[in-house]
């Protein structure tokens, strides 16, 4: 890489940028020679104030900032929700798109139990179908041209679940899965896409930390890190970064070593359990960048041998368990085993239900059927509870897939997914929450998937759907 990083001819693109992080990237930029779209809306930080209508002033601002300082900029006022417009302006005024930075953000703080779905909305419309809106309009333009760089802002709360963010926390999470899926499918064509998760004084942040700490925590601080991972020289593609106020590093997954059964009549719950030891065992770490290197194991797990049978030990008696999604594949294998387990069992689905309910009893189990889409979640619930007076186990797992290459994607394709998977399972997740705070007992299982872990071709709104399950595992304790 050349000492002095320029950017003299690329066109980048920067939303959210009337402010904060945004508006310290949009002047580096310039200032180093691009030309720049300086995107806001113009809303506040919670986006309650405006509700779409917008201001011109926080992007004019910063244009301003950049032209009286010799540098090139234009305003661009559009919701990146529609973030084609944005786009546009790039193409309209300077011919073409080089780079695109994702970052555009509001919070909605609230626990889950108080929020509303409008909370849950306005947050994932804004980060997550706001990255999604600008990447598919500029992606044309980067196959074309053979190159093309992309920046998606997630956040430590994204990374690790914050208090009062479940919200905020799963939207930063999906944009994970979403980036390392469109590094793979960019790949070939020399589009690289990263995720950042920053860390910076703003109106963001300005409720929660201390003045000394905002004075720290300048946003100029993260800037460097975007300014050499969208530069023509870097190769960084599907990687993920930590920036604040000095601190620069990349994070990634780590597998622990784990515990290999023949899958067959052996492996039961109680094996499960008596070497759960092993499978949190991080001292012979792996890390793993793709599906394709879980398939190794599956195939090392098939030649041993049967395993020792364990004692059952495991009982679930007295507990009320709720399975989405459980008329056939895993769901239904969860709900057959929670039963034998002793639970008595709610199986939801929009179809086969009935059947599995049928199976359970048949076996001296005990269960009912809720033929319903969780896209109606509270609904669900309440059959659940008016049945049965709690609710202990929750299996999030109700799924869809829409796979389609990231360019053809339609708006369709993308919200089905992502409203089964993401706004289902916080329906689900937030009508079962009142009923396990007054039992003071509840267990939440998310299913993802390893294309939201890893990310996977065709799959940038399963990937990013799923990616959420993980995070919501983390905010919502
Ligand atoms: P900020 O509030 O200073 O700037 C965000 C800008 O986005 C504002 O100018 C706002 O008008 C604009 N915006 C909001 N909704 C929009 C929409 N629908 N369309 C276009 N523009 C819109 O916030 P900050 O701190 O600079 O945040 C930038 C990004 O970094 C956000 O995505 C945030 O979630 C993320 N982040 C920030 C952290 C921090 O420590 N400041 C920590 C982790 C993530």
């Amino acid at each position: 890489m050349a000492n002095r990083l320029t950017y003299d001819d690329q066109v980048v693109v920067i939303t959210g940028a009337g402010n904060g992080l945004g508006r310290e990237y949009a002047k580096f930029f310039a200032s180093r020679g691009a030309k720049v779209v300086v995107n806001d809306l113009g809303s506040s930080f919670n986006g309650k104030d405006k509700e779409g209508k917008g201001d011109s002033r926080p992007a004019d601002r910063v244009v301003k900032e950049i032209t009286d300082a010799g540098g090139i900029a234009v305003p661009n006022y559009d919701a990146v929700q529609n973030g084609e417009k944005i786009i546009k302006t790039a193409i309209d005024n300077f011919g073409k798109i080089d780079v695109l930075i994702n970052n555009a953000g509001i919070l909605r703080d609230v626990t889950l139990r108080n929020m509303t779905d409008a909370d849950w909305d306005i947050i994932m419309d804004v980060h997550v179908h706001g990255a999604m809106k600008p990447t598919r309009a500029a992606w044309p333009f980067f196959k074309k041209q053979r190159h093309g760089k992309v920046i998606n802002t997630s956040s430590s709360s994204g990374l690790f679940g914050n208090f009062g963010q479940s919200n905020y926390a799963a939207a930063k999470m999906a944009l994970v899965g979403f980036t390392e899926t469109l590094a793979k499918e960019g790949a070939k064509y020399n589009i690289h896409c990263n995720v950042l998760a920053p860390g910076a004084a703003s109106r963001l942040t300005q409720t929660v930390w201390a003045p000394e700490m905002m004075e720290v925590m300048k946003p100029d601080w993260v800037v460097p890190l975007v300014g050499v991972l969208v530069h023509p020289s870097c190769n960084e593609n599907g990687s993920l970064f930590e920036a604040a106020a000095g601190h620069f590093s990349k994070i990634r997954w780590e597998r622990s070593k784990g515990f290999l059964a023949r899958p067959d009549e052996s492996l039961t719950v109680d094996l499960v359990l008596q070497n759960h030891s092993k499978i949190v065992d991080f001292s012979q770490p792996e890390y793993p960048k793709s599906t394709a290197d879980s398939m190794a194991l599956l195939e090392k797990a098939m030649a041993l041998p049967p395993s020792h049978a364990a004692s059952t030990q495991t009982s679930l008696t007295g507990r009320v368990a709720l399975v989405t999604g459980g008329g056939v594949g895993l769901g239904r294998a969860y709900a057959l085993l929670l039963a034998k387990l002793g639970a008595k069992v709610v199986v939801n689905d929009v179809k086969h239900a009935e059947k599995v309910v049928e199976e359970i009893r048949r076996a001296g189990g005990e269960a009912i059927a809720v033929v319903m889409s969780v896209e109606t979640g509270g609904a669900v619930v309440q059959a659940a509870v008016k049945q049965y007076n709690r609710i202990d186990i929750v299996v999030n797992n109700a799924g869809i897939l829409g796979d389609k290459a990231f360019q053809n994607m339609t708006e369709e394709q993308w919200h089905s997914v992502m409203n089964v998977h993401l706004r289902g399972t916080y329906l689900i997740s937030k009508a079962a929450w009142p009923h396990m705070m007054k039992q003071r007992y509840g267990r939440i299982v998310n299913i993802t998937s390893t294309s939201g872990i890893y990310g996977n071709f065709g799959q940038a709104n399963y990937a990013a759907a799923v990616s959420l399950h993980i995070l919501n595992n983390r905010s919502c304790n």
